[in-house]
């Protein structure tokens, strides 16, 4: 333990003493005064450039997938958020002045994405990407802050408020987190890289806010590493909502690192590359995120990720794009074909279930079913999501580019675990692969954890 952490904790048992009174205060301050009513029609800056430069960047941003209802009007709140603190809803950001932002002036709005501090001065939870979004410049805030202020339908109602249990519920508790975690501070270039390598650094870091996700985080749920300068950590694989976020960058396995920047691109525009295909938590950031980014940001986004962790020298990882030529000379491939593998009975499961579709080469099919060999998710270090398809299957994400959402079938309800276990040891050893072996205790604890939680009964 460093000697930051240590006196971040004693800040924050001090913060924690004096925070009952100061957070009460707040709420009896609270402005109640009557507003004018909103507008009802969304003033048309359509076509003027910081306007549409501001749209642009709310896609980036993905302001859209946490502060939206299931079926309710864009930007309204009323998502609720699972943290293992407790359930947080996000709030309405649309210009109502009472249930929106629409009070914000644009100083306000910069403190709430930059330094997480709503306008009457209370914190926000870090549920609230601020931490990354601290690195966006001036000239991008000005031009969100434009959209969110001409561009969004105003939505009267107001979510119901985040009920964290105590001591939790005391918001003045994250001034000793940010002292911890939140590095004030706009994206600073690096001089010895090219404009396209910052432009993706700036993207990623910031905005896209990839490694609230892709970092692994501390107990008090802080990232590990907000950026490559703070060391190896950043963007090395996390778990999310029960999915595997895999590294973004070169590990000692196969990952998208080592991609082509057209397959990263495409990854990121469609859902999908010839020999993968996106699931899980990121279906929705391609649907509503990174589909909608230009191919010179995307492309510098590709740039940047593929010189996390790049190192000359050493064993060379195999790529995906050998592995798959490969395959169909591999003994695995020709043992399923000749049907010689009654006594693997990982095998044996793999071709009454997943032959069909995977094939048994494991070379799949272009854009409809991944290949296996050579998978970076197959070859991951957690098995999380690799067990969470096979057991609850999974569906491509509908972009624009590639509308259908191709599925997985789940096999759940027809393979035990010691199946599911058997047919991932036998893919993760298969086509050159090398994963590590699946335990039917690693099966079972995923299968727990997606059964429905149990909802309170009635009076
Ligand atoms: C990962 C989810 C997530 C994303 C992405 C996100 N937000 Fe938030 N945001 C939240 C949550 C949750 C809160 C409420 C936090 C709380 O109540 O402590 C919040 C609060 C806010 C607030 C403070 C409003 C208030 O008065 O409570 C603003 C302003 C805001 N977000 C703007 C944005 C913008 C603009 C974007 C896109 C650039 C964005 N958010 C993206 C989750 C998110
Ligand atoms: C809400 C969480 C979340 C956010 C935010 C997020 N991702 Fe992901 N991402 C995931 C998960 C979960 C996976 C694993 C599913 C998969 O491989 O398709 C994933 C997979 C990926 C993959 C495929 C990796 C592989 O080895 O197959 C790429 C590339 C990727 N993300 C890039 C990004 C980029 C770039 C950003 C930021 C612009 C980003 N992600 C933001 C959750 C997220
Ligand atoms: C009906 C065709 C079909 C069958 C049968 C099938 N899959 Fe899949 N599989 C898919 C599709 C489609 C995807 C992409 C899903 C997504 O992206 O949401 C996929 C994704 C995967 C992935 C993730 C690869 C990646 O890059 O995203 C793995 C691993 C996988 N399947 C393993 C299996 C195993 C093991 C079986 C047998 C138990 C199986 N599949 C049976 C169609 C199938």
């Amino acid at each position: 333990m460093n000697a930051r952490r240590v006196y971040g904790g004693i800040a924050a048992a001090v913060v924690l003493m004096g925070a009952g009174a100061w957070a009460m205060a707040q709420k009896s301050d609270a402005p109640v005064a009557a507003t004018p009513a909103a507008s009802a029609a969304v003033p048309t800056a359509a076509g003027d450039p910081v306007f549409e430069r501001g749209r642009y960047l709310a896609r980036v941003g993905d302001c859209v997938s946490c502060h939206t209802a299931p079926g309710k009007p864009a930007f309204g709140g009323g998502l609720p958020m699972k943290t293992p603190f407790g359930t947080i809803v996000s709030t309405n950001i649309t210009p109502d002045p009472q249930a929106g932002i629409g009070a914000y002036t644009e100083a306000d709005f910069a403190r709430a994405l930059r330094e997480g501090v709503a306008k009457d001065g209370h914190r926000l939870y870090p549920a609230m990407p601020y931490p990354s979004f601290a690195r966006v410049n001036d000239e991008d805030m000005h031009a969100l802050f434009t959209f969110f202020r001409n561009g969004v339908q105003p939505v009267a109602q107001q979510p119901p408020p985040t009920d964290l249990p105590w001591p939790f519920s005391m918001r003045s508790l994250m001034i000793g987190w940010n002292w911890l975690y939140l590095d004030k501070g706009t994206y600073q270039p690096d001089s010895a890289r090219s404009a396209e390598w910052n432009r993706g650094a700036y993207l990623v870091q910031g905005l896209g806010h990839c490694g609230d996700c892709h970092t692994p985080r501390s107990v008090l749920g802080g990232v590990k590493a907000a950026s490559d300068r703070k060391g190896e950590l950043y963007l090395s694989g996390a778990i999310i909502d029960g999915w595997y976020a895999q590294p973004l960058r070169h590990t000692d396995r196969p990952t998208m690192a080592q991609w082509s920047s057209e397959d990263i691109v495409q990854y990121l525009q469609t859902g999908r590359t010839g020999q993968t295909a996106a699931f899980g938590a990121m279906v929705a950031v391609v649907q509503n995120s990174t589909q909608h980014m230009s191919t010179a940001d995307l492309q510098a986004i590709a740039v940047y990720l593929q010189s996390l962790g790049a190192k000359s020298g050493g064993p060379a990882v195999p790529t995906q794009a050998a592995l798959v030529a490969a395959a169909p000379q591999h003994p695995t491939a020709q043992a399923l074909r000749n049907g010689t593998v009654e006594a693997n009975s990982g095998a044996m499961v793999y071709l009454n279930n997943c032959n069909a579709c995977h094939r048994s080469d494991g070379t799949g099919a272009n854009k409809t079913f991944p290949a296996l060999a050579g998978n970076s998710v197959v070859n991951a270090k957690d098995p999380t999501s690799l067990i969470r398809l096979v057991l609850a299957g999974s569906a491509m994400p509908s972009t624009t580019q590639a509308p259908s959402p191709i599925a997985m079938p789940d096999f759940g309800w027809r393979l035990n675990d010691s199946d599911v276990a058997s047919v991932l040891s036998f893919a993760r050893a298969s086509w050159g692969n090398q994963g590590d072996a699946v335990t039917a205790g690693q099966v079972a604890k995923v299968r727990e954890a997606l059964k429905p939680v149990a909802t309170a009964k009635g009076p």
